[in-house]
């Protein structure tokens, strides 16, 4: 049997930076000789993908927007990221369950109970490591002005984000081992020779 694969998530506010990263960091896996499955959420397989229309476009509840990333993360997990990680392959996955803690957990105050009773019901696991993408407020917000057609979490306004930003880093300090911070106003090169160093030590074992 082959060995078990890495599970890789990114995360950060919406305009951080983080998919700039995802396609590199994708091909310098493969290019280490291993088998890679980009994915994301919410969405990521067929049920998954129709609730993300769903959950970024309809007004709901907050519960059922809760309950609706838990249902897009259930099929997720179970059908598709788990097999892969069994068959050796590894899994960069682009946002995860510090999403929902930061965005329904932080930016709509629902608070960390609900979530954190939700991902050990679905039995979902810790990622090896995630990349948490951080700029500042202004950054991204300036970032986001450029997108043409905002959905519901971008139309949303500075002090969410700044929920979700403080959300965050409460879980990069609570995960401080697995979740790495990782300034995204810097440089594009400069991101990627952090990104590069920190691989190869994942690459190698030893992180
Ligand atoms: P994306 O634009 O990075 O693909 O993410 C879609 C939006 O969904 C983004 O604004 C964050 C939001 N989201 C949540 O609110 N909770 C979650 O659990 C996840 C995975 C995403």
């Amino acid at each position: 049997m082959s060995k078990r694969g890495r599970f890789i998530t990114l995360e950060g506010v919406d305009g951080a930076g983080k998919s700039t990263h995802a396609g590199w960091l994708v091909e310098a896996i493969r290019a280490a000789g291993h088998t890679v499955l980009a994915t994301r959420e919410p969405g990521g397989t067929p049920i998954g993908e129709k609730l993300r229309e769903l959950v970024l476009h309809e007004p709901m509840r907050l519960q059922t927007e809760t309950l609706i990333m838990f249902a897009a993360r259930c099929e997720h997990l179970h059908t598709v990221i788990e097999p892969a990680l069994e068959r050796g392959a590894w899994v960069v996955c682009d946002r995860f369950t510090d999403a929902t803690y930061a965005y329904q957990g932080g930016g709509r105050e629902l608070g960390a109970a609900p979530v954190a009773a939700l991902e050990a019901w679905i039995d979902a696991p810790q990622p090896d490591r995630t990349w948490l993408f951080d700029v500042p407020l202004e950054v991204a917000r300036a970032r986001l002005a450029c997108s043409r057609d905002p959905d519901r979490f971008e139309r949303e306004d500075g002090i969410f984000f700044e929920r979700v930003r403080a959300a965050y880093h409460a879980r990069a300090q609570a995960h401080c081992r697995r979740v790495h911070v990782v300034d995204g106003s810097q440089p594009l090169a400069v991101v990627r020779a952090r990104l590069e160093a920190e691989l190869a030590e994942l690459l190698a074992g030893a992180a």
